[in-house]
């Protein structure tokens, strides 16, 4: 189901677009920042990742320094105590569209993501589309959306709403989405009364300058992907049979082939990134065993209460993701050494996937050795290439907190 409809181009069919400049990496390359505490993972093994704003804007700047195209937040809302246990496994966490606002004007060249509940609150379109505009101008193009729409059992009940049903919050989400588009490309006031939200004399200046600001979905199921079909550019996703590489390059080409037939058929294209968790040292041997060093220091009481929070949510996408892997976190453990993690990536590639949405452990010191070790292989394999057209970037300052 659609309301309404909006002439509205996506960034990615204007060429100097800063998402047109990324898509044309061969692969691309986005970090999740760890804006919760614990990350992704609920163990006690020491690191330096923490979610303050100066350790995520640092992790920015060296992403960015590094070449990658994107960084983005997840969008939680956990009440006291977070998924307990020793750690309180994500009780801490700053707002999504927060951070990347703030890092808005602190970076030059990578893209900021979003992530929003566009129905908790609730949230009218009219603000996001303002809101949308105003960071659109800051970044100069650079930022976006990651729609959400709730899955979680618990979090509406904190706005003091009832869970709604799975793919009427899609419905929902596409009647926010056409507002926003409306609002975005208009050149008259809007007036309607609904669906859901009622508008009169509805106007939003400035325009966004790509035609609008970049929209991107999450999910596997029917609903979502037709939902991410109709407005995404980009659609994050997770291995249909769980986080092991090879039941996942089993499983994925099926997927992303649905998922790229049915944006074609609203004559649309959408890239595909999945969110591997990296743990790379320069031998098999020591990555091994920092997986195990992690795992052998799990936090078993927020691991478990994170398992729970799955299984009572309605998330289609993570059904395979099993407990021991909520240990580890990430929708993929990639393990090994440089080598290995970019035969990975050319697998993950081959089976259709367009982007890596990397997690880390120990993100700062993680990210290092991923810039210094892997990534040349990676420009070697043929996975990314030089963008000369790049402006230059002030080097990352020194990681506090
Ligand atoms: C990489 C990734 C990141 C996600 N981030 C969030 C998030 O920050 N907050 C949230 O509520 N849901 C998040 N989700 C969940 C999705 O929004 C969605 O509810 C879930 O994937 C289920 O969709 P489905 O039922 O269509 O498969 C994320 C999903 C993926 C795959």
């Amino acid at each position: 189901m659609s309301f309404g409809s909006s002439p509205i181009r996506s960034p990615s069919q204007f060429p100097d677009s800063p998402l047109s400049r990324v898509l044309r990496q061969p692969l691309l390359m986005g970090l999740f920042l760890p804006i919760q505490d614990g990350g992704w993972t609920p163990s006690t093994l020491p690191r330096t990742t923490t979610w303050t704003f100066d350790y995520n804007a640092a992790l920015t700047l060296q992403a960015e320094e590094l070449g990658f195209d994107l960084v983005f937040g997840l969008a939680q809302w956990a009440s006291k105590g977070g998924y307990g246990g020793a750690t309180k496994y994500r009780e801490i966490s700053l707002d999504s569209f927060m951070v990347t606002a703030a890092l808005a004007a602190a970076t030059k060249r990578i893209l900021l993501l979003s992530t929003l509940h566009v129905l908790y609150g609730p949230w009218h379109p009219v603000h996001l589309a303002k809101f949308g505009a105003t960071l659109d101008h800051i970044a100069k193009g650079r930022w976006g959306i990651n729609v959400v729409t709730g899955y979680a059992a618990r979090e509406p009940a904190m706005f003091g709403m009832q869970k709604v049903e799975h793919d009427r919050r899609y419905e929902m989400a596409d009647v926010f989405v056409t507002r926003l588009e409306q609002l975005w490309s208009m050149t008259e006031n809007l007036t309607v009364d609904g669906p859901f939200w009622a508008m009169e004399d509805a106007f939003v200046t400035p325009k966004p300058r790509f035609g609008r600001p970049i929209l991107v979905s999450a999910g596997g199921s029917p609903a979502g992907v037709a939902y991410g079909a109709r407005y995404s550019d980009l659609m994050f996703i997770t291995s249909p049979a769980g986080n092991q590489l090879e039941d996942a390059v089993a499983s994925l080409p099926a997927h992303v082939a649905a998922i790229h037939a049915a944006a074609a058929q609203t004559g649309r294209q959408m890239r595909t990134i999945i969110n591997p968790m990296v743990l790379c040292r320069d031998t098999e041997r020591e990555a091994v065993a920092y997986r195990d060093a992690i795992e052998a220091a799990a936090d078993e009481v927020a691991v478990e209460n994170f398992a729970e929070h799955g299984r009572r949510g309605d998330a289609q996408s993570w059904r395979n993701q099993r407990r021991s892997h909520r240990a580890i976190g990430g929708n993929l453990h990639l393990v090994g050494n440089p080598q290995q993690i970019v035969d990975s990536f050319l697998r993950l590639k081959k089976a259709g996937v367009d982007g890596m949405q990397l997690t880390f452990y120990d993100f700062a010191v993680d990210l290092e050795h991923f810039g210094q070790k892997v990534l040349p292989l990676m420009y070697e394999a043929g996975l990314r290439i030089a963008d000369d057209a790049v402006p230059s970037v002030p080097p990352a300052p020194a990681l506090s907190g």
